[in-house]
């Protein structure tokens, strides 16, 4: 592999990370390493609802985390779905792809044995702000009625916590909104890395998995061509194939915004009662990056060796 000019992006909250993963960079240190360092910090930051402690529940009041992280130039990968009481799900992936080569993911009560073997500690994943959210939000809330125009995008999360609150009145004890994280690294060895963390939808149906933790669907990465992930409506990049498709089309010599959009575009034409918003990232390895969103607003961040903060730029959109 080429030498390269370190870089990271990100999608929207990653900043958190992104300034101690290119310290990583910069003094040589690997595309996995930066990505589960800058990862983590994310997880850490309980004022993120979507990811790592702090995230919120699935309908029964649980956090339920999905992970993955996937290497360029040998397409390893390790994952972890539907996992329980650990902090840093990032971390168990990467021990899945280190430590247990003969699989690629693991699920529940398994992947938690798994973490407990690897040493990992537990920890208390829902915070009293996000089991507020979760019993304010659909506990105590009434039906929302779709008002106005809406975008086929907002009618489907309206329509999606309809489902979802009358899944938690159906589940819940009677006593009682989301987003994903995607991190990309290009190192100085021309390695790259794609991770990828979430507590998935809120309010899902417990055990639901979502495409954080399948490759192809919301993680890709091929050295050959360059990395993407998504955040939004997994269900949707999981029947598309939205990552695999981008890094397909960077392979074909398609611009990384371009072929971000093209690959919206293909889930976009799927019929979905629940359709939300999906976003997607690209990065190849010559250091090219962009992103699309299927509503206006969205952004996100880089950061290269030297930089004082990442840097937050539009995504295109579709
Ligand atoms: N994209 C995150 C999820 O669907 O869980």
């Amino acid at each position: 592999m080429p030498e390269s000019t370190p870089i990271m992006i990100g999608s929207e909250r990653s900043e958190v990370g992104l300034p101690a993963g290119i310290e990583i960079l910069a003094r040589g240190g690997s595309a996995l390493d930066a990505v589960e360092a800058a990862m983590r910090l994310c997880e850490d930051n309980t004022a993120d609802h979507y990811v790592g402690t702090g995230g919120l529940p699935n309908a029964r009041g649980e956090v339920e985390l999905d992970a993955s992280l996937m290497i360029g130039s040998s397409r390893a990968f390790g994952a972890v779905a539907g996992l329980h009481g650990y902090p840093n799900p990032i971390s168990v992936a990467r021990a899945v792809l280190e430590r247990l080569p003969q699989h690629s993911l693991l699920v529940g009560e398994g992947a938690a044995t798994f973490a407990a073997e690897c040493g990992f500690t537990t920890a208390e994943l829902l915070t009293p702000d996000a089991e507020k959210l979760w019993r304010e939000t659909l506990l105590e809330a009434g039906d929302e009625s779709v008002e106005g125009e809406n975008t086929a995008a907002q009618s489907g999360d309206l329509a999606y916590k309809r489902a979802a609150l009358d899944l938690v009145k159906r589940m819940a004890p009677h006593d009682g909104p989301w987003g994903t994280i995607n991190i990309i690294a290009l190192d100085a060895r021309g390695e790259m890395c794609v991770g990828v963390s979430t507590s998935g939808y809120p309010w899902k149906y417990p055990g639901r998995v979502g495409d954080s933790a399948i490759p192809g669907a919301g993680n890709y990465c091929d050295i050959r061509a360059g990395g993407a992930a998504c955040t939004g409506r997994g269900e949707l990049s999981m029947r598309a194939g939205t990552a695999r498709r981008v890094v397909d089309l960077l392979g074909a010599g398609e611009d990384p915004a371009k072929a971000c959009r093209a690959a919206l575009a293909d889930a976009g034409i799927l019929p979905d009662e629940y359709r939300a918003e999906l976003r997607v990232l690209a990065l190849t390895p010559d250091g090219r990056h962009g992103g699309a969103a299927t509503l206006p607003g969205a952004t996100y961040a880089v950061m290269t060796a030297g930089d004082a903060q990442p840097a937050m730029l539009d995504r295109s959109v579709l």
